[in-house]
């Protein structure tokens, strides 16, 4: 088991700042994270446990110890008469997963194809896309306690799943380390078109009856037109969560703006696209020094170059502070922060 010190984390984080990590290694087993837990330098320094590094930004340095998970596996567990049952190590690609069970024909996950980071990370912010959230397909997780090396099963309604959140965001943050999760997926395809883009797409291209693959090709198309790839263009997705306000704030801001698009979030709440307001505010496409905003969507703040962390998070201050001071209502990162 090789420590190594200094470590520079620019390839490890695809917003791709070069912030250093006081202590980093690499881990492929359980095993050997199980005698990771024991050492002293594990026990006595902060931690950040890394898959894909693209749901993170990290504004300054880190002083602990960075443990990066690369434990890879996909394995047909159960079948029932509706569903197949797939247990996945942490360390594995989400979109090479993705592709998998669209090869096999294990049917839910399409909508979710290309998005970036590893199957472990993905309960911890329920990532979510054209309709779909991981979590309808999550059957359980396990993951390793940091204190005491015990592994433990998450059963879904364990782990609170909540929009691009979870338990693991919340009161576990830094506790658990997710090594596996078993996903429930269907025999029998139960399409979900209800996006409006995709649907479109659809249509467009004539297609009446979708297939999985159908759709895992729509969305890789779609996400490619909209969103830039991270090995090209250093970014994080979708840097903010779209707000959800209450009605009299959303009648507001839409008796001032009727073209706003917006969607209903239960009774008395409404969800506003956070890159429409950052969009309205004047920073689509716009780059300040090395950090600036996606020319095609503005929720995603992008490196232009050899942005520090610190650049690109004064940056998001700066659009946190304008959506607020224009519309009175607050966007929070949906990214990590470190
Ligand atoms: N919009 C603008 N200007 C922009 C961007 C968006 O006016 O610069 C408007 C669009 O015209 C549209 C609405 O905002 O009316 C929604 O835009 P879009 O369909 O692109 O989706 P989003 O709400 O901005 C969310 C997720 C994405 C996910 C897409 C598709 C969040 C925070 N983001 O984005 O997730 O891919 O929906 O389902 O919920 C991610 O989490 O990293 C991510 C990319």
């Amino acid at each position: 088991m090789e420590i190594l010190e200094n470590f520079v984390l620019k390839s490890y984080n695809t917003f791709g700042i070069p912030a250093k990590a006081r202590f980093f290694i690499h881990i492929q087993t359980t095993e050997e994270l199980q005698e990771l837990i024991n050492t002293p330098v594990f026990k006595q320094n902060e931690r950040l446990i890394l898959g894909g590094g693209s749901n993170l930004l990290f504004t300054q340095d880190f002083d602990g110890l960075v443990v990066k998970t690369a434990q890879k596996g996909i394995v047909l567990v159960k079948e029932d008469a509706q569903h197949f049952y797939v247990k996945v190590q942490a360390g594995e690609n989400w979109h090479q997963f993705v592709l998998r069970t669209v090869e096999e024909g294990w049917q839910g996950l399409e909508n979710l194809s290309l998005i970036p980071g590893t199957v472990g990370a993905a309960p911890i912010q329920n990532i979510g896309a054209y309709g779909v959230e991981v979590e309808q397909f999550i059957f359980e997780v396990n993951a390793i306690d940091l204190q005491s090396g015990a592994l433990r099963t998450f059963a879904a309604s364990e782990c609170k799943f909540a929009y691009r959140n979870s338990v693991f965001k919340q009161e576990l943050k830094g506790k658990y380390l997710i090594s596996e999760v078993t996903f429930r997926l269907n025999k029998l395809p139960k399409f979900n078109l209800t996006y409006a883009a995709l649907n479109q797409y659809l249509e467009a291209q004539n297609i009446v009856l979708p297939t999985q693959k159908a759709i895992s090709e729509a969305v890789i198309n779609i996400r490619s037109s909209k969103l830039p790839n991270p090995e090209e263009i250093g970014n994080c997705g979708s840097f903010f969560k779209n707000p959800v306000v209450e009605e009299a704030v959303f009648k507001r801001v839409l008796s001032e703006n009727t073209n706003m698009p917006y969607y209903s979030a239960g009774e008395g709440f409404y969800k506003i696209p956070a890159g429409w307001l950052i969009e309205q505010c004047g920073f689509k496409g716009k780059v300040f020094g090395n950090v600036g905003t996606y020319s095609k969507q503005a929720l995603v703040l992008v490196n232009c170059g050899n942005a520090t962390g610190k650049e690109a998070w004064d940056f998001a201050n700066k659009i946190i502070d304008t959506v607020a001071d224009r519309f009175g209502i607050s966007l929070e990162p949906e990214v990590n922060i470190i």
